[in-house]
């Protein structure tokens, strides 16, 4: 027989497409911990138990096969960024990560599709890893697509169909969400948008809002529909609903901004912008329509009731 080529090995093992968490605990200081893990599986129902496989290379190995408790986190398909920085990151990979802390105070990365908090159930060496078995006290889910990894790439469904399908146009749906006179914006590094998410089809958009607006610890309630509107550029269609929020955390990421400031802001899109700008206006006239159109033109319509 011929002797195993690690690096073979290690390639034949990578042909095993896989989706990819990340892992999170902490170290017996306190500090936090967490790598980017594929080698994720769900284990046992009941008891509902999960394992993952840290391996001793890490610099965090000895805090996961000590720690009482630990996160995985399913991470979401545009999250390569996220995959990237628990991966190789060697800084503080958690300030650069949009976290939250689980009930015991285990941090983990916001905008995951699944995370599950676990107790330890056991660790089992095994060769260069140890198999990390962990019992699932707590675990939250969300509707979207996953990261997914194969020969050492990661890929993205809805990327890989809609570059497949010329046709195949993307859906953002996202909300104006009204809070004591204001609106919540997401402030990112190309300037300040309404809390929006991808969804591949044009169904459970309130679903997939409410999720994406549960991440940033925002609870609303829907109103109609604001603007609707293709930019063709980008084969993408958009939808804003209007929307009152019901409940914001303290921590939460959005900035709340008075309407009448919007002007002295950088959006990330002119047609955002021109949105913004419309409901300004509409706010001191206390007459809201509806836009529907691209994003060069359009019609105003009064409002009608939501998707
Ligand atoms: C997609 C992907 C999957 C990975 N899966 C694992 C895994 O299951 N177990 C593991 O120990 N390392 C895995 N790694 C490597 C670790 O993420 C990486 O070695 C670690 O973050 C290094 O952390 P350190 O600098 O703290 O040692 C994976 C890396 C990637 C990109």
């Amino acid at each position: 027989m011929k002797p195993i080529d690690p690096r073979e090995l290690r390639t034949a093992f990578g042909r095993f497409m896989t989706g990819v968490t990340v892992v999170t605990a902490r170290d017996k200081s306190g500090k936090p911990v967490g790598f980017t893990a594929n080698s994720f599986t769900s284990v046992s129902l009941d008891p509902p138990l999960l394992l993952v496989c840290p391996g001793k290379f890490l610099s965090s190995y000895e805090a996961f096969t000590s720690c009482d408790r630990f996160c995985v986190s399913v991470l979401e398909e545009s999250q390569t960024d996220v995959a990237n920085t628990f991966a190789g990151f060697k800084g503080d990979r958690f300030a650069k990560t949009d976290h939250l802390l689980d009930a015991h105070g285990i941090p983990a990365p916001r905008g995951a599709i699944a995370r599950f908090s676990c107790q330890t159930h056991n660790a089992i060496p095994a060769g260069d890893h140890v198999i990390l078995i962990g019992e699932v006290t707590a675990f939250e889910q969300t509707a979207g697509a996953g990261l997914g990894y194969s020969e050492g790439q990661f890929f993205s469904l809805t990327r890989e169909r809609n570059a497949r399908d010329p046709s195949a146009k993307m859906n953002v749906v996202g909300a104006l969400v009204r809070h004591q006179g204001n609106v919540l914006l997401e402030k990112t590094a190309d300037g300040y948008q309404l809390p929006e998410c991808a969804v591949p089809e044009r169904t459970a958009l309130r679903k997939s809002l409410t999720a994406t607006l549960r991440q940033q610890g925002v609870t609303a309630s829907f109103g109609p529909v604001y603007s609707v509107f293709d930019d063709p550029g980008e084969d993408t269609h958009f939808a804003y609903l209007l929307a009152e929020a019901t409940s914001v955390a303290a921590d939460t990421k959005l900035t709340s901004v008075a309407p009448k400031d919007f002007p002295g802001l950088k959006f990330t899109s002119p047609p955002l912008a021109s949105l913004l700008s419309r409901y300004a206006q509409e706010c001191r006239t206390g007459n809201l329509n509806c836009y529907l159109g691209d994003t060069v033109s359009g019609e105003i319509h009064a409002l009608t009731e939501g998707i």
